[in-house]
């Protein structure tokens, strides 16, 4: 009972910081550690997201430098547990075995500080960890489409959208499927699953040789 109580309060808890957020109200605080050292709150983080950790594990995306407000709500949605009884999220919610057990480390107090330090860190590109081509690759015609939102050459402006230049090419790739084939009641079970109101839309139309294609395109590029 105290578990369920929790839970229903943490969901409450992170839907009023989305709203603060959404409504600019976000306190965003310097973060606080000692220059060099790393931040204690994200000791936790770095086997798997560390600059020097990355390239020993594949499937981890790089969140150095990407946008503070994104990778809140990302932490936040991981954290989200699926409440029994409703079948309909009308926000993002994100399942992943890994980091639906890494999330729930964080304190609900710290994952601004945990997000601001990621953040603040200077970007890597895919091809410096695993490879792959040293110019970039041509622009697919679709990829104007992604622009609107993730940004000319997919280096985000936009709070809650991320950058998708230099980002892993699997991983991308996995993510397009995932918002493509996920369905809402997917989230029942426990498993693989991301939904999400403007990239489920589009990802509907793209099929695999499409998403291949951008993943690779976008891989391809330098992350600034
Ligand atoms: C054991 C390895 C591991 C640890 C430890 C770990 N993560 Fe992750 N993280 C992953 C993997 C794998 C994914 C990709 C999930 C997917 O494919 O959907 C991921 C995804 C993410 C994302 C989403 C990135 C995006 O572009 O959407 C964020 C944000 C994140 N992790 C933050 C954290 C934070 C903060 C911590 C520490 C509390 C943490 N992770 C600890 C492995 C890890
Ligand atoms: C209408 C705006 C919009 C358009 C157009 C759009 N996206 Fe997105 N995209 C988003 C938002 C918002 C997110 C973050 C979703 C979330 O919070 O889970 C996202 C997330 C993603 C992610 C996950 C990245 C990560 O780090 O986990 C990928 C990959 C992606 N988009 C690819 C694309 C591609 C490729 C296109 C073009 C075919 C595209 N998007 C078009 C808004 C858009």
């Amino acid at each position: 009972m105290v578990a369920r109580f929790d839970l229903i309060r943490r969901a409450a808890g992170s839907m009023l910081a989305a709203a603060l957020a959404l409504a600019g109200f976000a306190a965003i605080g310097p973060a606080v550690h000692a220059a060099g050292e790393p931040l204690a709150q994200a000791v936790p983080c770095l086997p798997c997201h560390s600059r020097t950790n990355l390239a020993a594990r594949p499937k981890v995306p790089n969140i150095l430098g990407q946008d503070a407000k994104y990778l809140i709500h990302q932490i936040s949605a991981f954290q989200r547990q699926f409440v029994a009884g409703k079948t309909r999220f009308l926000r993002l919610e994100r399942r992943h075995p890994v980091m639906n057990r890494e999330a729930p480390k964080l304190e609900r107090d710290d994952i601004q500080v945990v997000a601001e330090y990621f953040a603040a860190q200077a970007c890597v590109s895919a091809r410096d960890i695993d490879g792959g081509p040293s110019e970039s690759l041509p622009q697919p015609k679709l990829a104007t489409r992604c622009f609107l939102c993730h940004g000319e050459g997919g280096r985000t402006h936009h709070a809650f959208v991320p950058s998708l230049a230099g980002q892993r090419m699997s991983y991308l790739r996995k993510q397009m499927q995932e918002f493509r084939d996920t369905k809402w009641e997917d989230f029942i079970d426990q498993g693989q699953a991301r939904v999400h109101r403007m990239m489920t839309r589009q990802g509907l139309p793209l099929d695999d040789a499409q998403i291949d294609e951008l993943a690779h395109y976008f891989a391809s590029l330098p992350c600034r």
